[in-house]
């Protein structure tokens, strides 16, 4: 397969989330367009499975395991990924989810702190922990946000208001790190199909949610990194701070 964007190649990425799902998809993406991919999560089979797989595909891929909300087992990547790849010019910040619909009458603090650690503040300590490595090489940073934060959805409020805090702090850091050269976006998927939701909805439900899309179908994994690449390749040099909807026509602020 021709590589979308040949300025990638050459170039080193760490993508959080990388285990499963939409990151497992970027990183493999990525990797096919010649990036060497640090892909991290805290399933050491599953990143296995995934650097294998980019491996096999004749990629470049390093798995690493580390709990984004940790600051020590940042700081334990950091020196695993520079060893490994000598610098980092693409930081991907997709680990969290844990969107489930909880009514507020039934939230608690634990459940709320945790929600916001694994969406907001991992990927804030992510970004933190790589930003002399990304100032030095002039880097991209593509964040994961969500279409709970453009519009009410059924998610819990946590998950709304973390991925809300997301897109805010995506603008502060594009704005505050463009005069250093480094372009910080953030990408909004809606209802991205995976194996994780194939399994957790019916047959019924996946009809009923079909059609709450303009164009008439669920998102897939490659419909995120598709637009993550263009965020992190230079066919985006002009665009820092904005927040691309991934969402089928549903959210068209
Ligand atoms: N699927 C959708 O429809 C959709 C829509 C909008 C936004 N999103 C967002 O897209 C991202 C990926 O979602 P997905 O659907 O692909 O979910 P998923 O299959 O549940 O994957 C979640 C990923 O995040 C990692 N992760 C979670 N907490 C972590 C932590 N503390 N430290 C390190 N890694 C952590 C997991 O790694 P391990 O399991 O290895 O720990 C896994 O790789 C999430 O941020 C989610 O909120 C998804």
């Amino acid at each position: 397969m021709p590589a979308d964007h040949p300025d990638l190649a050459g170039k080193t990425a760490v993508v959080t989330g990388g285990s499963r799902g939409i990151g497992a998809a970027t990183a493999a993406a990525l990797a096919r367009n010649g990036v060497a991919v640090a892909v991290v999560g805290r399933d050491r089979d599953a990143l296995d499975g995934v650097a294998t797989s980019i491996a096999d595909a004749g990629g470049r891929a390093l798995a690493a395991v580390a709990d984004c909300t940790a600051q020590p087992d940042l700081d334990r990547l950091r020196a695993l990924v520079l060893d490994r790849f000598g610098g980092v010019d693409i930081v991907i910040a997709f680990a969290g989810g844990y969107g489930q619909p909880v009514p507020s009458i039934e939230e608690n603090a634990e459940h709320w702190r945790h929600v916001v650690d694994s969406d907001l503040t991992a990927a804030f300590l992510t970004i933190s922990t790589f930003l002399p490595d990304l100032t030095a090489r002039r880097g991209t940073v593509v964040t994961m946000a969500s279409s709970a934060a453009r519009q009410a959805t059924r998610a819990a409020a946590a998950y709304a208001a973390a991925k809300s805090g997301v897109v805010g702090m995506s603008r502060h850091l594009a704005k505050e790190l463009a005069p250093q050269g480094v372009r910080v976006n953030c990408v909004a998927p809606a209802m991205i199909e995976h194996e994780r939701v194939r399994h957790s909805i019916s047959d019924e439900q996946r009809q009923q949610l079909t059609r709450g899309f303009p164009l008439g179908r669920l998102g897939t994994p490659d419909d995120v990194a598709a637009a993550t690449l263009f965020l992190a390749s230079a066919a985006s040099s002009w665009i820092t701070g904005i927040t691309l909807d991934i969402a089928g026509g549903s959210v068209m602020p």
